[in-house]
């Protein structure tokens, strides 16, 4: 008999933690897109208004509400058997990773999830090595990953690169900014490449992987050959977008090393990987043919990439369809900045 690639736990239940965050909205519209049976874990007393707006948005669409913390060990072994959950995908943020080794705990404890994707999205980190304070990150995301192999818990680790946005420097968050308009900062000689990922295309393929049985435990990682670019064909490409050169002004590798041993958190973070992405290269320094290793790309090659172009064709949208008005579009970049800072 043959198992078909893709379905092996077909239609198997999600649990979805850090659904109100950046990444895990991705996640969770692309889960109910697919028309999974999707359920959100929200934490008790999630305050913000534009969260509360954000769970009704996935409720309307036929999101289930659960609410607990990964880190209750008691109560996510509760919500895990009563709803019988299949796969599990963590997308919560840098500060709460080490949450995660109660999850994988309780997913033990249960011995029904099919997969556990935890919260990972960026880079294979236990190949890259970027400076303190971002380094501490990757360190608690590798003893997520240590204590999940441990455990015997099934598993696959998304590794998507950077969200499809200008990558600027201190910003967790910033495809919700529109690229500069008034000048570009470019890291070194703005030679190094890197791999952009449409948020929508990282949902996607997380719900594509998250039951496939060729995904079992290995590392799925997104190297979408049309948006592999550097800094300057990034620049150019915004360029041509809004009708103008911009000047360009180099941020040198000592620079953002001085940023990240700031250790303001998150922004030092952002700039110990933007030095680890745009001086060292870490997406590209090394080939993914080892056994627990797969390309996205090859999984699925009938699927396509949204292009950069296209990602940056949002953003002008976004500055209310007035591509080359100056000041205008200053104005409301800063209001998008504005807004996406109230609930930072
Ligand atoms: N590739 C990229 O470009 C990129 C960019 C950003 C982030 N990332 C990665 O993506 C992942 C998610 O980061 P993010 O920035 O999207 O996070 P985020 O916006 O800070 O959202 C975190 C989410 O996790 C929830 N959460 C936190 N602790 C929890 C707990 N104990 N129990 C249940 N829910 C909990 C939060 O709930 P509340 O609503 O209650 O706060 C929120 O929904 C991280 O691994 C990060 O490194 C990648």
């Amino acid at each position: 008999m043959t198992v078909s690639a893709s379905v092996s736990a077909a239609k198997g239940r999600i649990l979805i933690a850090g659904a109100t965050g950046f990444i895990g909205q991705f996640v969770a519209e692309a889960s109910l897109e697919a028309n999974r049976p999707t359920y959100i874990l929200v934490r008790p007393n999630s305050g913000c208004p534009s969260k509360a707006e954000a769970i009704k948005a996935l409720q309307q669409k036929g999101a289930i509400i659960v609410h607990g913390m990964i880190n209750n060990q008691e109560s996510m072994e509760k919500i895990l058997k009563e709803h019988d959950i299949d796969i599990v995908i963590a997308a919560v943020g840098g500060g709460n990773i080490l949450d995660q080794i109660t999850l994988v705990n309780a997913i033990k404890a249960v011995g029904t999830v099919k997969r556990f994707l935890p919260s990972e999205f960026g880079h294979d980190v236990d190949r890259a090595d970027p400076v303190e304070p971002g380094l501490s990150m990757y360190m608690e995301k590798r003893k997520v990953r240590r204590s999940i192999e441990e455990s015997g818990v099934p598993y696959t680790y998304i590794c998507c690169n950077s969200i499809a946005s200008w990558p600027y420097y201190d910003n967790t968050h910033p495809s919700e900014d529109i690229p500069p308009l008034d000048r570009f900062q470019i890291y070194g000689d703005g030679s190094v490449k890197a791999y952009f990922v449409a948020g929508t295309d990282i949902g996607k393929f997380t719900i594509k992987a998250a039951d496939d049985v060729r995904t079992l435990n290995k590392s799925v990682h997104f190297r979408p050959f049309c948006n592999c670019l550097d800094m300057n064909e990034l620049a150019s490409l915004w360029e041509k977008k809004i009708g103008r050169t911009l000047p360009r002004e180099t941020v040198t590798e000592d620079h953002l090393l001085d940023l990240a041993r700031e250790n303001i958190i998150p922004q030092s973070i952002v700039a110990s990987f933007t030095h680890d992405i745009f001086i060292k290269g870490c997406q590209i320094n090394f080939s993914i043919d080892g056994p627990n290793d797969i390309e996205v790309g090859t999984l699925y090659p009938d699927e396509t990439f949204r292009p950069m172009d296209e990602c940056f064709d949002e953003f002008l949208l976004k500055m209310d369809k007035k591509p080359a008005g100056g000041d205008d579009n200053i104005a409301a970049s800063n209001l998008m900045v504005q807004i996406s800072a109230m609930c930072a």
